[in-house]
């Protein structure tokens, strides 16, 4: 974490500004700039060094503090404002929430009172000292089991790590039964239960000590693993996940995360959080039915429909249900499809290894880059990354559907991706299709869904 929290120190009291000072120095993201009894020098160094947090008492003469908060604010919003005073009347409190204070300190401060500030504004003081937020939450999900959500969060965290030639975090949230750690075959130093027992501690530099790390070849992944025991499982809350994934995505360019197939709060904290969910699917009955379910459970959650990204997994191209049929059906476009490759998978998975060591799953682990390219807007000519354009997938799915192989220039070839077979590419990938003749098993698909095709 490159920047500080700013903090400038308004008191009367000596004793008072040296109390919030060493409270505040346990933080290694608190830096205070200034502590002064002076207004009129405090508001000075506000105007010059834009505090994120400023500590201001309330004196003899009241107003004097509600006119210098009214100040504060009028000018820089974004400057919190913590006020202490002895009188507790909820006269005195609401006047200085009135002129723009945030929080109310009790005098004498008491050292519980000030951890507890700081405790409940932690999140955000760490996402304003990791300056702009630009990492993206990616959430692989899908509320079925076995349909792939593991094998797609490790070897795309791996894939977007080799492309953007920066470390990946990756998020195991099957708490109860997760598996990341032997699919890398890594054992980690803490879990996400120690995480959260330390969550007012957490910053990018705590993280990154106590992450386990995985390097293979040119990827390097961040793993927060899953606990030990099943029962440590209940200890972590939806808070300290929405904390901990905060830091991570202020940290990490990219946070992938796995996660279980149930829609509780933290499941539900990881898909809030996520700028994009990869919601997995196969191509039979049972799948999409569950697919279109959390898809309507999406919608009434208020998701954009952009949000989610429709992942087909174990495409196998000549199935009878074709992937229009799907997309159809579901009224979403299908983003990704990865092929089927049982061999390749389970061996890698068996023996804690990447895809790409092996010799047949060289196609999965090139899929795996051109999802990773797909996702970053990176295009790579013959291996090596050259520009990132942000492009929506919508748009690159159509720069494919153009075709030009003449253009070295575009999209990834992806008649290289054994999951767009030539033929089937098109069609597989456009939402608005002319219809073709349905087989007898589609009016069944269509009616089973009560969908007009
Ligand atoms: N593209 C693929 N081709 C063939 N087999 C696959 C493919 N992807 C995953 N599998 C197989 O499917 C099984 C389940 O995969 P995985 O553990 O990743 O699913 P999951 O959704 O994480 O399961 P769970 O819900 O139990 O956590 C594994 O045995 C894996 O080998
Ligand atoms: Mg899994």
């Amino acid at each position: 974490m490159s920047k500080t929290v700013k903090v400038v120190v308004i008191d009367h009291d000596p004793l008072v500004r040296d109390q919030i000072v060493s409270a505040l120095s346990s933080q290694p993201y608190m830096e205070v700039l200034a502590e002064t009894e002076s207004f009129v020098y405090g508001y000075e160094l506000i105007r010059q060094n834009r505090p994120n947090v400023v500590f201001v008492d309330i004196r003899e003469d009241p107003h004097r503090t509600y006119d210098l908060i009214k100040r504060i604010t009028t000018y820089f919003k974004d400057t919190m404002i913590v006020v202490s005073g002895h009188e507790i009347s909820l006269e005195s409190i609401m006047a200085a929430m009135q002129s723009g204070a945030r929080e109310f300190l009790k005098r004498p401060i008491q050292a519980s009172d000030l951890n507890a500030l700081l405790e409940k504004h932690h999140q955000a003081f760490v996402a304003d000292a990791s300056g702009d937020n630009t990492g993206r939450i990616l959430t692989v999900f899908s509320n079925k089991g076995g349909l792939g959500k593991t094998t797609i969060a490790v070897n795309l965290a791996l894939s977007l790590s080799e492309i953007t030639k920066k470390p990946v975090a990756l998020v195991d949230l099957n708490l109860q039964l997760g598996d990341i750690t032997t699919f890398l075959d890594i054992m980690p130093r803490q879990t996400i239960v120690d995480i959260a027992k330390n969550i007012g501690r957490v910053d990018a530099t705590y993280l990154e000590t106590s992450l386990a790390e995985f390097r293979h070849a040119n990827s390097h992944v961040y793993v927060l693993a899953d606990p030990l025991n099943v029962e440590e499982a209940e200890e972590v809350t939806a808070e300290q996940i929405n904390t901990v994934l905060t830091v991570l995505k202020a940290t990490f360019e990219y946070v992938i995360i796995d996660t279980t197939t149930s829609f509780d709060s933290k499941t539900l904290t990881a898909l809030d959080l996520a700028d994009q969910i990869l919601l997995v699917s196969m191509v039979n009955l049972p799948n999409i039915r569950s697919s279109q379910r959390v898809l309507n459970l999406f919608d009434r959650l208020g998701y954009d429909r952009q949000k989610v990204k429709l992942l087909i997994n174990r495409y196998l191209p000549d199935d009878e249900i074709t992937t229009q049929d799907v997309e159809e059906t579901l009224g979403h476009e299908v983003s990704w499809k990865i092929p089927n490759n049982y061999q390749a998978i389970m061996t890698a998975i068996n023996r804690g290894i990447p895809i790409s060591t092996l010799q047949d799953g060289k196609l999965i682990y090139q899929n795996f880059i051109d999802l990773a390219c797909q996702i970053s807007g990176i295009v790579l000519h013959q291996g090596k990354k050259e520009t990132k354009v942000p492009v929506p997938v919508k748009a690159k799915i159509k720069e494919k559907e153009m075709d030009t192989p003449s253009d070295n220039s575009t999209q990834v070839d992806s008649a290289s991706s054994p999951a767009q077979e030539p033929s089937k590419r098109k069609k597989g990938f456009s939402p608005k299709q002319t219809p073709v003749e349905k087989p007898a098993r589609k009016s069944l698909f269509g009616n089973l869904f009560g969908k007009k095709k």
